[in-house]
């Protein structure tokens, strides 16, 4: 099922046939360096596929989505929307992951601008966050470039990070 398409990219969910390509992306040190389980496995690569395959099981209107290159139909990554509970409150995230062959070419602004106008327009929601390292610049960048600002600092169960929010505009 498709989700959203910006104007190079189509964000839809994962098929069964994804799965080589999300373990080149997942396998990949530079692409996880941020990321405290680091690289994946195939078969772990297979579940975390598996899991998505609808959606996330228990929001399936979220979830992290192939990310198409539409020219050449490639998929180049995994972007899109998870939920977590932070200090007692439900918080949505926008999710961002290129194979680096994909890198600065301005798509992961793409699909986060394309991510949060779908998040606000089709789901409704009026805040998104981002957990991000510190030491993860261009997430920071990214974040930053569709306008979210730095909130403040915590720590779970995958070591610190900072949190980054936007808040949608309210009409008047
Ligand atoms: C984060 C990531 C998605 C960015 O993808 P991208 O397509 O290269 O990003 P963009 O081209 O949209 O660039 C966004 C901005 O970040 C900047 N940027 C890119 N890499 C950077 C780096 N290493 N340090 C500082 N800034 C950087 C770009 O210059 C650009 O800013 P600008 O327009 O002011 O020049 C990509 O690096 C990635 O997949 N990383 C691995 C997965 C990851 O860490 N995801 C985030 C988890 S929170």
């Amino acid at each position: 099922m498709n989700i959203l398409e910006t104007e190079r990219l189509l964000l839809r969910h994962f098929v069964r046939e994804d799965l080589p390509e999300l373990y080149a992306l997942y396998s990949d040190p530079v692409v996880r360096r941020f990321f405290p389980e680091g690289t994946l496995s195939l078969d772990e690569t297979g579940e975390e596929l598996e899991w998505f395959l609808g959606g996330h099981p228990r929001h399936p209107e979220l979830g992290l989505w192939a990310t198409i290159y539409k020219p050449t139909a490639q998929f180049i990554g995994r972007c899109g929307l998870l939920p977590w509970t932070i200090d007692g409150v439900f918080e949505v995230e926008i999710a961002y992951m290129l194979a680096q062959a994909w890198w600065g070419q301005g798509l992961a602004t793409e699909a986060a601008l394309g991510i949060r106008e779908y998040a606000y327009e089709t789901l409704n929601l009026s805040r998104l966050i981002c957990l991000i390292d510190a030491g993860n610049q261009a997430s920071i960048r990214v974040a930053t470039k569709i306008g979210m600002q730095f909130e403040k600092t915590g720590f779970d169960d995958k070591g610190p990070y900072v949190l980054y929010s936007v808040q949608r505009p309210t009409v008047k």
